[in-house]
């Protein structure tokens, strides 16, 4: 052990020359600064490329085995063996050095100045420790360099060791096993007070070091959170894993040493992993744009990354005039670990914004569908990264396939890429290196143990909720319910959460962190053809867009409704996909439930809940449907509104459905309304208020907004909603296209009457009634204010809910006092007087009509019921 002094991590003078040199470099870039400041004024979160500069608080670097100093032509000084004998404490130990090193062991990715770290080595015959003390907690880069160099008495080509960081397994039994290879390995560990580098030879062996690395890494370097694939579900926790960076790909670039990279990463050329070059063609760009404000700087990449890339190209076109393929790489990885893949982008090759617009793939998974660089970055040439997790389920092949491509509906197809890097997540035993945890013991079978244990717990917990269920049911079953069918289908649907995930087929082992989130059951094709007579015409009950649904019977006797989608449709299966990734994260009384699919014999069959009642619409316009009731109306209206609150709110991203219209509003046995159909549904980023996005959805019901500026956001739904509010009070088409034109639609033929004061002029004559005329302005206010022209007009779903329930309320209330004047309330089209259109006339007539209700329905409103609804 050395002498206490030694243990500054940084002696005084190093620091106080680091700060002059730091002083120097602000007075150079003295006009950067107020340039910078201009910005900042200007509130663009823009900056163009500069020169950035980091200062890592910790900055261990050491040439173990090595007499001198070593100073690399990047500008880091290593230190010499003797001037860090002090983190070392250690049983017995040898230096080893050598001064030639076959030069087969330099491959073009090992950059020549950082040979000469492989040069010496340091060998442990016992269990030795390197601490380092960390002056800033948080995420440290630890970079090990290992080079079997020749020692007369040790062969260290045959070592077997194991490195441990902490609680964290780096390397388990681990041996260079070549002598012709350099071996680098850099990962990413949190740590607090200290950070402690165990090596531990195996019986009967010895370990060994070259060179270590341990430095800070800036913090925005590592987000908390990333998307999945496939589940498409946000992960947190990020920060928890030990990480090892895999890969590292400068696109379509040379490569980057630690010299132009000032975190002293190396990016290697794509070349060998690119399996499709014929179809990549390299671009170049200059003046890289950042934005500081979202985390997005130079210090997540250096400019060289972003401003190369590789292309679809442009040849392929001419050539076979559809350019039907995706740019691909594969990398061969470790299966039983899950990957974090950070992809690099910068539109340098567009001329104009939105012109780039493609779908982003891993190992066949949707990863960002169309994704469009311009609305990220508000610029060309900007850079931005998107950080996908790859569960180790998907991982089916050895390797990592990643894909850029065109969407189905892209005008000029085109995609591209800039910069992959591919990092290793710890897995359960805290190891990035088998299942063995730091401290000896085998995670794996212990865990399978341990799982058992769960799952009979889970087990019996499920069995009382179900016992719990079903009494509660019971308790609550309608008086009727025994001329209802039977007990049994009363009772079920009962969606299936999550018992099977057999999605990713033939990989039953769950080694990942989140592999709970089951995507419903797997039925197979046999079943689906049993549960509907091998898909009789006769149990067909729909048709629409995606194919035809037929209702069906399981085995067990539930019945459900299954989607079965046309074949060869690439929309289908985006749709599907989209459709199984959507409802997976979505459970809500008011949305369809999912319980399956099948995409056995590339079959695409959704399995939902059957809805009894069927959709809205029959009820609205079915000749020999019984009418519904105002009441009945308002509470349908109501259970879709707080599906769509749901979807908007409910989930951390926030999902807009973009086909809201009264064929995709379900109704169940008790006529409860569920919205269905997220075949077009999209993720909102919400930090961006909206998704650029090709024009999709219903005509008739389509937000004028989104149709002018392509610009999707939650108040496109409530506009379509507007449409559908309209259509449950008037039962009249959406569509009317034989009429004069400015009642060819629905929603401004609506407007019309609404501006004149007259909206009982089109009310369905078969309920005007019995309607509340209070009830009514309410829902007709509600209904117009989500027409607004511009979506920040429009209320949210939840000031709609609001609306819904006080319309229905007040409906309530009036039905209750049941005296004979009440009727003149009671708004009817032919015994409408004139005093009920003038608009000064009705508010006293209706302030004398609620004065009795008021009181419950000012209580009511004290406690709406909207903040509680994503907590269902
Ligand atoms: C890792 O560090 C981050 C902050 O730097 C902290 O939030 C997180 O809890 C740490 N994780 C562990 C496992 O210590
Ligand atoms: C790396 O930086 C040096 C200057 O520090 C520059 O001369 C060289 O061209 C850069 N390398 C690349 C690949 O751009
Ligand atoms: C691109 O790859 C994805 C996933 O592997 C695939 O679904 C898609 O059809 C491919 N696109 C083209 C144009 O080949
Ligand atoms: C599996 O790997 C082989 C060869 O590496 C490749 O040809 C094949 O396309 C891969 N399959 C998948 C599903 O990735």
């Amino acid at each position: 052990m050395g002498a206490d002094h030694h243990r500054l991590p940084r002696p005084l003078h190093v620091s106080f020359l680091s700060s002059l040199f730091f002083c120097l470099l602000l007075l150079s870039h003295a006009d950067f600064i107020l340039a910078e400041d201009d910005h900042k004024a200007s509130s663009s979160p823009i900056v163009s490329s500069s020169p950035a500069a980091y200062q890592p608080l910790d900055n261990y670097l050491v040439d173990c085995g090595s007499s001198s100093e070593t100073m690399l032509d990047d500008g880091r000084m290593f230190k010499s063996d003797s001037q860090s004998t002090s983190y070392l404490s250690t049983g017995e130990d040898v230096k080893a050095s050598v001064d030639s090193i076959p030069s087969s062991a330099f491959s073009n990715s090992t950059p020549s100045s950082m040979q000469v770290l492989y040069k010496t080595a340091r060998i442990f015959s016992s269990e030795s420790t390197y601490t380092f003390f960390i002056s800033k907690p948080g995420k440290h880069w630890v970079r090990l360099y290992f080079f079997p160099v020749h020692h007369p008495q040790y062969d260290l080509k045959t070592a077997v060791f194991t490195v441990n960081m902490g609680n964290y397994v780096l390397l388990h039994d681990f041996s260079v096993a070549s002598d012709t290879k350099l071996v680098f390995k850099e990962y990413l560990v949190n740590a607090t007070e200290r950070l402690s580098l165990v090596f531990k030879p195996k019986k009967d062996s010895h370990a060994f070091i070259n060179a270590i690395e341990v430095v800070s890494i800036p913090e925005e370097l590592l987000k908390d959170s990333a998307s999945t694939v496939p589940q498409g579900n946000i992960v947190n926790g990020l920060s928890n894993y030990a990480i090892e960076v895999a890969y590292r790909l400068n696109i379509g670039g040379p490569t980057i040493t630690p010299k132009n990279d000032t975190l002293s990463r190396t990016w290697v050329p794509d070349a060998p992993y690119n399996v499709f070059p014929q179809g990549a063609q390299v671009v170049t760009g200059s003046d890289i744009k950042y934005q500081p404000a979202r985390g997005i700087t130079q210090l997540i990449a250096p400019d060289l990354i972003y401003a190369s890339a590789e292309r679809m190209t442009t040849e392929s076109y001419s050539q076979t005039m559809a350019p039907n393929f995706n740019l691909t790489w594969v990398m061969n990885v470790d299966a039983s670990f899950s990957y974090l893949i950070r992809m690099h982008f910068c539109d340098i090759v567009s001329k104009s914004l939105h012109d780039l617009y493609f779908n982003v793939y891993i190992n066949g998974f949707m990863g960002v569908s169309g994704l469009d660089l311009s609305t990220e970055t508000g610029a060309l040439a900007g850079a931005y990264y998107t950080d996908l997790v790859l569960n180790a389920m998907a991982i089916t092949n050895g390797s990592i396939m990643v894909q850029v491509g065109p969407t189905s509906d892209s005008g000029l197809p085109n995609a591209i890429l800039n910069g992959l890097e591919v990092m290793k997540l710890s897995n359960k035993a805290n190891s990035l290196d088998g299942l063995f945890t730091a401290d000896g013991s085998f995670q794996g079978g212990y865990r399978k143990m341990k799982i058992l244990a769960y799952l009979g717990l889970v087990m019996g917990f499920l069995a009382m909720l179900f016992l719990g269920i079903i009494f509660l049911r019971w308790q609550k079953r309608p008086l009727d319910w025994q001329k209802r069918n039977s007990f049994s289908t009363w009772l079920l649907p009962i969606p299936i959460h999550g018992s099977d995930c057999s999605f990713l087929s033939s990989k039953s082992k769950s080694s990942s962190f989140y592999s709970n989130q089951g995507l419903g059951k797997f039925f197979t094709f046999n079943e689906l053809q049993n549960a509907t007579q091998n898909f009789d015409e006769k149990a067909v009950i729909g048709v629409g867009g995606f194919g035809k649904v037929y209702i069906g019977t399981l085995e067990d006797g539930t019945k459900v409704a299954i989607k079965r989608g046309d074949h060869g449709s690439e929309q289908g299966i985006n749709e599907f996909q989209t459709e199984i990734q959507m409802l997976s994260k979505l459970r809500h009384r008011h949305l369809v439930s999912l319980i399956g699919f099948c995409d056995e014999n590339s079959e695409m069959i959704l399995v939902y809940e059957y809805m009894a009642n069927g959709v809205l619409r029959d009820h609205l316009y079915g000749a020999n449907q019984p009418t519904l009731s105002w009441k009945q109306r308002l509470e349908i209206c109501i259970g879709a509104a707080r599906g769509l609150h749901y979807l908007h709110t409910g989930t951390k991203q926030g999902i807009i459905h973009r086909d809201v219209k009264t064929t995709n509003i379900l109704l169940d046995e008790n006529f409860d309304a569920k919205v269905a159909d997220f075949g077009l549904s999209k993720s909102a980023a919400m930090e961006q208020g909206h998704v650029s996005t090709a024009v999709k959805g219903s005509f008739g019901y389509l937000d004028p907004e989104y149709f002018r500026r392509q610009q999707l956001t939650e108040k496109s739904d409530v506009y379509s909603f507007g449409v559908v509010l309209f259509e449950v009070l008037s039962v009249r088409a959406v569509i009317c296209p034989n009429l004069p034109r400015d009642q060819v639609s629905l929603a401004e033929w609506a407007m019309q009457w609404h501006r004149k004061g007259m909206i009982e002029k089109i009310v369905d004559p078969k309920i005007a009634g019995s309607i509340n005329g209070e009830s009514l302005k309410k829902f007709a206010e509600v209904a117009e204010k989500c027409l607004g022209e511009y979506g920040v007009d429009r209320p949210s779903m939840g000031d709609v809910l609001w609306s819904l329930e006080y319309s229905l309320q007040l409906q309530v209330a009036s039905s209750q006092i049941d005296q004979p004047e009440d009727k003149s309330k009671l708004i009817g089209l032919e015994g409408a007087s004139e005093n009920d259109h003038d608009p000064r006339a009705s508010p006293a007539v209706l302030a004398a009509a609620s004065d009795d209700s008021a009181i419950t329905v000012g209580f009511q409103l004290q406690f709406p019921h909207v903040g509680n609804v994503s907590g269902r």
